[in-house]
């Protein structure tokens, strides 16, 4: 769904726009080696959604995609590999300029 551009905000990523508040820094990660925008403060898990990225692993058993389903560090589904380290949960993770996120290979 593509959303409004509103005076104040800037159109970004795969048709949802991320405006930084006062305060907040407009910062770029790298998922799965492409670029994403993200603000300065927030969580992986809010830049990887606000960017259109739903699936962040395959499941163990049958390699189906996974999503995060609590946002809140219970479910374990939102595991990511954060520059290098597999296991992060970002849902719990704040981002950082240049972070390297991996999705699928967790
Ligand atoms: S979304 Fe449930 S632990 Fe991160």
């Amino acid at each position: 769904m593509k959303r409004k551009e509103t005076k104040g905000s800037s159109a970004r990523g795969d048709g949802y726009h991320q405006a930084a508040r006062p305060g907040h820094r407009s910062i770029v990660i790298r998922v799965d080696g492409r670029p994403v925008p993200a603000v300065e403060g927030q969580s992986v898990l809010a830049a990887l959604h606000a960017a259109g990225i739903l699936a962040l692993r395959r499941s163990d058993l049958r390699g189906e995609p996974r999503g995060a389903l609590c946002g809140m560090g219970v479910c374990f589904e939102c595991r990511v590999t954060v520059n290098g380290r597999p296991g992060g949960q970002a849902c719990l993770t704040a981002v950082e300029d240049g972070m390297d996120i991996r999705t699928d290979g967790y």
